[in-house]
Formats: structure tokens, sequence, C-alpha cells
């Protein structure tokens, strides 16, 4: 763990809210990356589940699904010797900043939030105070650990920008106390899109289930959505995403199946219907994620092992944390005796 600062690590962190089965979407788009960022950065991987809330959630299916989370990231490969795994309501220090920073947030810079204007479009029955002050929350994640880096998609970008503006903000107006954390942008990484809808991104939260591929998804369940997905009525296996959108999804899971080229691939199944290709994907793509389901199955069985790792790692963020915070409180001014 961090000790002087010559031996610092630069640090990560992101989170996934547990609102759903994690999708093979974020195993391309996140998780493979966080794996990755294990070798050079000291990482922290945090369940949002505070953040779930902003939209209704079951009690029990919120419990079950933090865990699942939690399994399926030590299923891909986050390893919890090197990384620090925890879900974020055990760490209390992540409401307590968001209040500080609240104060410092203005109203409008919030209501400029993209993914806040969606959310009230999707869910007008439930515009909450905690839907709008969201970012606020996920600033205080990132910023407690000093983080230097955030792994981001496209939708969350905006989120970080107001951090580094809060950061900045809170350090001048009180003196240097916050690290301004940087995007972090991978060279690879592929975004998955919508088995159905190839237009639009895989989300967990689409209503049609044969848009995603769960990672726990069989190997059965998995060939057939691929057999069923939406491609275009030309009979061409070729790169092309404005045009043959469908097509070009399949073929970058083949891609991440099996690392062919897209060269490699027009090549094999040129000639070839779709069947064949819908077919050779499906297997592929079962046969990549097969491993990965086993992991997770024998994981989420051994609650106690999984226990034990989210209770470090939220004692271990609690550490780092609560230094953060401290130095916070005695900034703004809360009395210490
Ligand atoms: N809001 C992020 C999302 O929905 C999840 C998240 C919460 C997060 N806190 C974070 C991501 C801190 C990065 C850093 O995807």
């Amino acid at each position: 763990m961090e000790t002087m600062s010559e031996t610092r690590k630069p640090v990560i962190l992101s989170g996934i809210q547990p609102s759903g089965i994690l999708t093979v979407g974020h195993l391309a788009g996140a998780l493979n990356n966080w794996v990755k960022l294990q070798e050079t950065f000291h990482c922290y991987y945090m369940i949002a589940n505070m953040h779930a809330i902003t939209v209704k959630q079951s009690p029990a299916e919120l419990r079950q699904r933090t865990l699942e989370t939690a399994a399926l990231f030590l299923a891909v490969g986050i390893d919890p010797e090197r990384s620090l795994l925890f879900i974020q309501s055990q760490v209390p220090e992540h409401s307590q900043l968001a209040w500080v920073l609240s104060s410092m947030t203005g109203f409008g810079e919030l209501s400029r939030m993209t993914q806040f204007k969606d959310k009230s479009e999707k869910h007008p029955e439930n515009i909450n105070a905690g839907l709008f002050t969201y970012p606020i929350l996920m600033a205080s994640d990132i910023l407690l650990y000093q983080a230097d880096a955030v792994p981001v998609g496209e939708d969350q970008k905006q989120h970080l920008e107001l951090t580094r503006n809060l950061a900045q903000r809170f350090n001048y107006y009180y003196s240097d106390t916050f690290k301004i954390p940087e995007p972090y942008i991978p060279n690879v990484g592929s975004r998955i899109m919508s088995l159905q809808e190839p237009t639009k991104k895989m989300s967990k939260s689409d209503e049609n289930q044969n848009s995603l591929i769960f990672l726990n998804d069989s190997n059965e369940v998995i060939i057939n959505k691929i057999k069923r997905s939406v491609t275009d009525s030309e009979a061409e296996v070729k790169f092309d995403e404005t045009n043959k959108p469908g097509i070009s999804n399949l073929m970058t899971l083949y891609h991440l199946a099996t690392n062919a080229t897209f060269d490699e691939i027009e090549k094999e199944f040129s000639g070839k219907g779709y069947g064949d290709f819908k077919l050779a994907v499906g297997h592929a793509v079962a046969e990549w994620l097969s491993p990965v389901r086993e992991k997770y199955n024998t994981i989420i069985k051994d609650k106690k092992r999984l226990q034990s790792i989210l209770i470090y790692g939220a004692e271990e963020a609690h550490k780092v944390a609560f230094r953060t915070l401290d130095k916070v409180y005695k900034k703004v001014g809360f009395i210490r005796f």
C-alpha cells in the first residue's frame, strides 16, 4: 500500500453501480482494462451502491446484486491482493465529503449535467434530490483517494469534469487539499452495442434481454442471442459501423473472443452467409466467457471469502478516506476537540 511519497504508485479509482448483472459490454469496455491497470496503478474498485438507489431498487435485489458485482470483479481478474475492492456504503466518508462539496456546487452547474436530464426524462415519476446531487457523490468517491486518474466511459466524462472543478475550487478557496484527477482513456477497449438495436450502446438497463449478453449467460443462451441479433439485409461480413452496425458489433465481439483482426475476420467469412458468421461468433463468445462464468460460480458460493475481501477493502479504503476527510473538516472550520 502507499507509504512514502517516493514509492507512491499513481492511484486509479473507478466504480460500477450494482443495478443489474454485468454484461459483456462492461467486460470489453471497462473491466478488462481495470484488470490491466493493476500492473501500474494502485487501484480502488468500488461498487457504487449509494449511486444505485437514486433510481428505485428492491432492497433484496440490491443486496444480491452488490455481492454478484463483487464476485464478477474477482472472476474477471481483479486481484484483491493488489487492488482494493469495496462497497461504497461501507465507507462513511463518501457521504460525509459529499455534504461539504455540495455546499460548494452550484445549482446551475448540476442542472447542466446531461445524465441528470436524461434520467429525469426516463423516470419523470422519481426525480429525486439524489439523482440531482449524484455527481457530487461521485466527486467525493474520487477525491477521497487522491486519485490521479479515473477510467470512465463517455457518459461519465462530464461528471469527471465537475469533479476537477470542485477539487480546484476547494484547493483555491481553502489551500491545496485534493489531487486534480485526469480522465483515463484506454488505448484499447471496445464499445459493445445492443444486439437488437446496434446503434445503441449495450446497457444493462435495457428492457429487452435479447439485446444483452450477461456475463453469467449459459453458452446456449449466448449462442441463441447472437443468432437472433439484428444485422442488415446484405450478406457481406465487413466492418462498417455506419452502414453495418450489427455486423460490425459482432465482428468486435469475435475479435475480442479470438484476437482475430477485422481483416482476418473479413477474409475468414468472405462468401459465407450471416448464419455461419453468427454461429461462429456465438461459439467464440461462449468459449471466451465460460471460464469467467465458472470462476464466478465458485466465488459467489464462497460467501465467507467474498465477505472478508470486501470487509478488508472497506477498512483499508476507510483509512485513506479518513485522512482526506479529516483535512477537509479542519479546513472548512468544523471544530474538533
Ligand atoms: N457513476 C458511475 C457510472 O454509473 C459509477 C461511479 C460511481 C463511478 N462513482 C464513481 C465511476 C467514481 C468512476 C469514479 O458509471
